[in-house]
């Protein structure tokens, strides 16, 4: 096959791509993710700050302009993110206790409810875990709700959209080897044995000279997969997009029968978070870099 989305197809699985609201009036922008990709993911627009601005008033203006932009190109969409402690609208911020565990709930009903079953996989619960090697949760005003604060968000979450895959998503924790990484792990299984609702993990796997990737990504997928969840490779870029490391990260979610797809994060590197690290598959002038070939080849199993 000649495009990342439909050599991905071949196993049953997709190629997507973080897109931006604000660049769908690029014609080189949607030429290229419209013909490359076949899964999306709203790059901000789906987030807290974005779909719920005051409390109660939920606002899907970009959301949709992302969502229906997909869907009419027949791609799949991913939902990024429910609950979360970052991207928080001011009243959001302001709030503790009962009210903010009521409020998250509220969230998570109403975005869901939008988009009930018309998403394939939602980010219900971000970043979570804090870095470094204590395996603790992150300090934020939702765990200071209580360590149940993400059970209670997948409940609620199941309960809005049946037909969803849930997902836990976060980055730094695809080394198999770090505390943090096996502190999701053991929530998961935690999860699996109580009954909690999760389908799937995410990783987000922004691979750079500090937390590269590391030949233990297939062993910690494949970990993940063994406690009964689907993985996914939700937010991929490669500070210098090494084509080997690109290869390898495909190879190890193809080598993964529950490894559901791959989603790179933005399309041309001038539409990167990280710009100047030159991270993703195609560069400033929407050309494919060595490492688009490289994913191409692997998905083609060449
Ligand atoms: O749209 C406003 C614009 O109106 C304003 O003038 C400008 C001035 O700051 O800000 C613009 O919003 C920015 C937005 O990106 C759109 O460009 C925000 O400030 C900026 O914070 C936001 O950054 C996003 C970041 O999440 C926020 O946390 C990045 O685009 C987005 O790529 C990044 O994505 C996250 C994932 O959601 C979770 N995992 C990590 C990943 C990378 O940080």
């Amino acid at each position: 096959e000649s495009t990342l989305g439909a050599a991905a197809a071949q196993s049953g699985r997709y190629f997507g791509a973080a897109i931006a609201a604000g660049r769908l009036g690029d014609s080189q922008y949607t030429s290229i993710a419209n013909r490359e990709f076949n899964s999306v993911t709203a790059e901000n627009a789906m987030k807290i700050d974005a779909t719920e601005p005051q409390r109660g008033q939920f606002n899907f203006s970009n959301a949709d302009r992302v969502f229906n932009w997909a869907v009419q190109n027949g791609k799949q969409v991913r939902g990024h993110t429910l609950a979360w402690h970052s991207q928080q609208p001011g009243w959001m911020q302001s709030l503790s206790g009962g009210d903010l565990r009521q409020a998250m709930r509220d969230h998570i009903n109403g975005v869901m409810a939008h988009y009930k079953g018309r998403i394939a996989e939602w980010d219900v619960v971000n970043e979570a875990f804090a870095d470094g090697g204590s395996g603790a949760r992150r300090d934020s005003n939702l765990q200071r709700t209580g360590n149940d604060w993400i059970e209670d968000a997948f409940r609620t979450a199941r309960a809005a959209d049946p037909d969803a895959k849930l997902c836990y998503n976060d980055y730094n924790t695809d080394n198999w080897d770090w505390a943090k990484t096996q502190a999701v792990y053991a929530m998961v299984r935690d999860f699996k044995q109580r009954g909690v609702p999760i389908d799937c993990v995410g990783f987000q796997s922004h691979f750079n000279n500090n937390s590269p990737y590391n030949s233990n990504y297939r062993t910690t997928l494949q970990s993940f997969a063994d406690l009964g969840v689907d993985v996914a490779i939700t937010e991929l870029d490669i500070q210098g997009a090494s084509p080997t490391t690109y290869a390898n990260v495909v190879n190890d979610c193809l080598a993964v029968d529950r490894c559901l797809g791959i989603t790179v994060w933005g399309v041309r590197d001038t539409d990167s978070w990280r710009s100047e690290q030159t991270p993703l598959l195609f560069d400033g002038n929407g050309n494919k870099k060595p490492a688009y070939n490289a994913v191409l080849d692997a998905l083609n199993g060449d």
